[in-house]
């Protein structure tokens, strides 16, 4: 009820105003009192409200933008407790997040014109600023301890089935699964998953791997080969290639200062099973 509520307080004043945070799969705990939301609601929807004819009358909005930054995150950090595993600490946005939160509201608020001129000096700099966070982000990943890519798609299905990891249930430290179908097809034999991200079906055999010999010299090639480091750089730290996509970083760390439990979703090995799930031509991703 409060998400929908804030959601369309959000929505009247036509900015998407989306914070990244690092909730991860579980998250962490909402405060379950229902009077004490409503009266956050109320007592917000009032600035909220105000703000909405500021937009109307299409001014530039950066001091607003930050004030209700501020109150949003005031917002959801009351509307959390800590538990387990999933502390306080994983709403601390890193400058990645930050930043793609601000541009997701900018977009949303800033004028058609200024949005699609490429010449102004505002969408000069949010470009450099972007390229400067995606390097920062492919500074990130790292290479397989061994030089080997790849393991076992057998494996591999089996974490991109598993949806389970890092909430307040789990024990600190026990394997996480990749929920990689939550928003991707994989095999054609499962018929349940998500269309938030592309279909990777068959995705290593229309990538040019049509038997078992392009794959087992691909993965000799390893580092050098375009397919492999792509793949691999992906699977480790998505935001290497397109900064504010919705694909989780599954194998690096990133935040270290703010967080205090942090450690990837993912392993090295985990990562390798996954890329014999989508690479293998005996994989039932390339059936
Ligand atoms: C929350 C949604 C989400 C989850 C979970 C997710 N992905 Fe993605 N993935 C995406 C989106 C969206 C893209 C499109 C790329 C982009 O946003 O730039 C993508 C892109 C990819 C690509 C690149 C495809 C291409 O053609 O270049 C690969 C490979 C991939 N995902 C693999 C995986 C695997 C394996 C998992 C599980 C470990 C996974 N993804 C989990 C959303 C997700």
């Amino acid at each position: 009820m409060f998400k929908l509520a804030m959601n369309s307080l959000f929505r009247k004043c036509q900015s998407s105003n989306f914070t990244q945070v690092n909730t991860g799969y579980g998250g962490v705990r909402v405060r379950h009192s229902k009077k004490y939301l409503l009266g956050v609601m109320l007592a917000l929807a009032q600035p909220l409200l105000t703000s909405c004819s500021i937009f109307d009358q299409n001014t530039s909005g950066s001091d607003l933008d930050s004030r209700l930054r501020e109150q949003t995150q005031n917002v959801v950090a009351l509307s959390f407790e800590p538990k387990g595993q999933a502390g306080l600490d994983r709403l601390k946005q890193d400058r990645t997040q930050e930043f793609c939160s601000t541009q997701r509201a900018f977009k949303g608020v800033a004028s058609a014109e200024n949005a699609l001129d490429p010449q102004s000096p505002q969408n000069n700099s949010i470009s450099q600023l972007t390229e400067q966070l995606r390097l920062e982000n492919l500074a990130l990943i790292q290479q397989p301890k061994d030089s080997n890519y790849v393991g076992d798609f057998k494996r591999g299905e089996l974490i991109a089935q598993d949806g389970r990891g890092k909430t307040w249930t789990d024990p600190q430290g026990s394997a996480n699964g990749g929920n990689c179908y939550n928003c991707h097809r994989l095999s054609k034999n499962e018929i349940s998953y998500g269309t938030l991200g592309p279909s990777l079906y068959q995705y290593g055999k229309l990538r040019g791997i049509s038997s078992l010999d392009v794959y087992l010299n691909k993965v000799k090639e390893g580092a050098s080969d375009p397919l492999i480091q792509y793949t691999w750089g992906v699977l480790m730290n998505s935001k290497a290639y397109d900064l504010c996509t919705v694909m989780p970083r599954f194998g690096v760390t990133f935040n270290a200062s703010a967080h205090e439990q942090n450690s990837p979703i993912l392993t090295q090995e985990q990562i390798k099973d996954l890329m014999s799930l989508l690479l293998d031509p005996r994989s039932p991703v390339n059936d």
